[in-house]
């Protein structure tokens, strides 16, 4: 099983060997531990290479006459069956003729396997050898065509998540595409068409792209690009320009894309400041999606991981300048244990891959419901964005790295965006007071002002993280919810064992972890409950911790350690967060460890 793999395929180019593993590169932050590629020349020639490991290790088995115009291409993050050759992708036919590479989980391979399949020995412990199995068996045993037959296991396969890509020998030149609660989208060339998980993947070759429909096949040859829906009639659907320019997804001198992603930060502040305010300083957000926010008697914002903790800030946020009710929600338990709605509910996905699968099962139910919603997203056409009834962009430019940075700050600053505008589309006077522009600008100074630091928090890291096994942030409030995210960015790339504790709740149970040296990190930006965090961490040192305080100006005293420029309460966050990331950059960079791809991890996250 394969659930959040980069796939990416190419028909009618001379170069696809070398398009293809380009591709594969701009993807493998989707998954890294196996990788492999199918090319077909046209002329009877054909190679397929699979290796375990990432990407750089597939190109270096790539030998010098791997060649050919059509070919599909994976890399790979594994939940069962462990990483290996047998088990990476393409998976193949027993007698070669068919090629599959799929992004997904396909739930009931075990029962179609034992109903179809019993006479066929198995090379791969994959779901995904199943189903290329099945094509096979539906073109030889039912006379099928292949796209028959591959309709016909699309049928099978029911509602599990798939991205295919089918090749057949016998037709060299084709590309057979399909989706189901997964992304891909089929790119349009001059005499070649391309399919990707992600249009990073393809933009060096071209900016055109045709989304595509969960249920749809695509058929792609050089020349053209068939659409079929479910019952298999034509569809004709127009291409969409993606304007982001491939550069941007490089990270140029940077050592990692996290580093250059924490230096992003400034300037994406001052791009939402220009993007969501008007020439007079006005904010503005889209009419009918204020009216919608307007009639909501409570606001439900649902996410996950790091866009889960930029939801808690966004609960203070809408509650204070708004005075609406606002609950965030992990959305992975929201799907199943959805709370008691109140009469007026409107929703509020952040997500910034767009594509988040815990996050969608919860917006397919909104929908059903007839709820409206809005998702807070990076990706432009994803999946959430094109399910919702509104979209925010967050305009970071791309993320790659694994750890979110630039998307969280981001994410923060639009809830914030819209939390005025609505604020004072009801004339809360906390709306009219909060000078949102100028402030955006002031945290863009005082972001700048800590990257720029960056010597004094590799020190940090080396002199307080790297030997230990525990980590804690506390904070209260809005300081509690950054503990958490800063906890989270310590521990998915030090793998330091870490928790972001309310400094109040030590007390009830925590405490008991510290030991002699724990590093104990206190957030400090709130004047009502500073002297409660230091007198919490004060209780920490008391039994042996190492602490540490990160505090806003306004509120330092003589040994605090890392001060940052004052900014309105609000948007502390903003600036809280930044050394947390940068230790946590250094922490694992001084470990050797791989920042950008930590272990068991993968960026967009596309199963439950
Ligand atoms: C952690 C991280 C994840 C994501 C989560 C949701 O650094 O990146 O916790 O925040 O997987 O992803 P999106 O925001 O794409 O829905």
């Amino acid at each position: 099983m394969n659930v959040m793999c980069g796939i990416v395929g190419v028909t009618g180019n001379e170069n696809a060997v070398e398009m293809l593993m380009n591709g594969l590169r701009r993807l493998e932050y989707r998954g890294y531990d196996s990788a492999g590629i199918y090319v077909n020349d046209q002329n009877g020639k054909d190679y397929l290479v699979k290796e375990k490991g990432r990407v750089a290790d597939l190109a270096k088995a790539i030998g010098e006459d791997v060649h050919g115009s059509t070919g599909i291409a994976h890399t790979r993050w594994a939940t069962h069956g462990q990483p290996s050759v047998a088990n990476a992708h393409p998976q193949v036919s027993a007698d070669g003729r068919f090629y599959l590479v799929h992004n997904g989980v396909i739930e009931n391979y075990i029962e179609l396997r034992d109903k179809y399949l019993q006479d066929v020995t198995f090379k791969s412990e994959t779901d995904t050898e199943v189903v290329v199995q099945l094509i096979d068996y539906f073109v030889k045993h039912d006379n099928l065509t292949t796209l028959e037959a591959f309709r016909k296991v699309l049928y099978l396969v029911g509602d599990s998540s798939y991205g295919f890509l089918l090749m057949d020998r016998e037709e060299p030149d084709t590309l057979f595409v399909a989706k189901n609660k997964s992304p891909l989208l089929v790119g349009v060339g001059n005499g070649f068409n391309v399919v990707c998980s992600d249009a990073i993947a393809m933009l060096n070759y071209t900016h055109d792209f045709i989304e595509m429909q969960d249920g749809e096949i695509m058929i792609l040859t050089p020349e053209k690009v068939d659409i079929e829906d479910e019952e298999g009639h034509h569809i004709t659907r127009l291409p969409f320009h993606v304007s982001m320019d491939a550069s941007e997804a490089d990270k140029g001198t940077y050592p990692h894309y996290m580093l250059k992603e924490i230096d992003d930060q400034p300037t994406v502040m001052r791009k939402l400041a220009q993007t969501y305010f008007n020439d007079d300083g006005q904010v503005t957000i889209d009419d009918e999606l204020l009216a919608d926010l307007q009639s909501a008697d409570r606001l439900y914002i649902v996410a996950a991981g790091t866009s889960y903790h930029a939801g808690l800030v966004g609960e203070r946020l809408f509650e204070r300048l708004a005075a609406v009710p606002t609950e965030a929600h992990v959305s992975s338990e929201f799907a199943y244990n959805s709370p008691i709605l109140s009469k007026h509910p409107f929703f509020i996905f952040l997500s910034q891959s767009g594509e988040t699968a815990d996050s969608r099962e919860v917006l397919t139910e909104v929908n059903a419901k007839g709820y409206h919603s809005l998702t807070i997203t990076n990706v432009q056409n994803s999946t959430l964005s094109r399910e919702a009834t509104y979209t925010m962009l967050l305009n970071a430019g791309p993320e790659i790295a694994v750890a979110s940075t630039k998307a969280y700050t981001a994410q923060i600053a639009v809830e914030a965006i819209i939390a005025k505008a609505l604020g004072e589309a009801t004339q809360q006077v906390a709306a009219a007071d909060f000078d949102l522009r100028p402030q955006l600008g002031l945290v863009a100074n005082g972001i700048q002002a800590l990257v720029d630091q960056k010597e004094r928090f590799e020190a940090v890291a080396k002199d307080n993280f790297v030997d230990q096994r525990d980590a804690f942030y506390i904070g209260r409030g809005i300081d509690y919810a950054v503990s958490l995210e800063a906890s989270l960015k310590l521990k998915e790339i030090t793998y330091i064992h870490s928790e972001g504790v309310a400094a109040g709740e030590l007390k009830h149970g925590p405490i008991a972890l510290i030991e002699s040296g724990t590093p104990v990190i206190g957030i400090i930006t709130q004047e009502r409950t500073a002297s409660l965090t230091r007198s919490n961490l004060a209780e920490t040192a008391a039994r042996g911790s190492h602490i540490m305080t990160i505090v806003t100006k306004s509120l330092a005293k003589a040994h605090d350690d890392i001060i940052l420029e004052d900014v309105d309460e609000m948007l502390t966050p903003l600036l809280t967060i930044i050394p947390a990331q940068l230790i946590s950059y250094y922490t694992s960079l001084l470990k050797g460890l791989d920042v950008d791809k930590p272990r068991n991890l993968a960026k967009s996250v596309t199963v439950q």
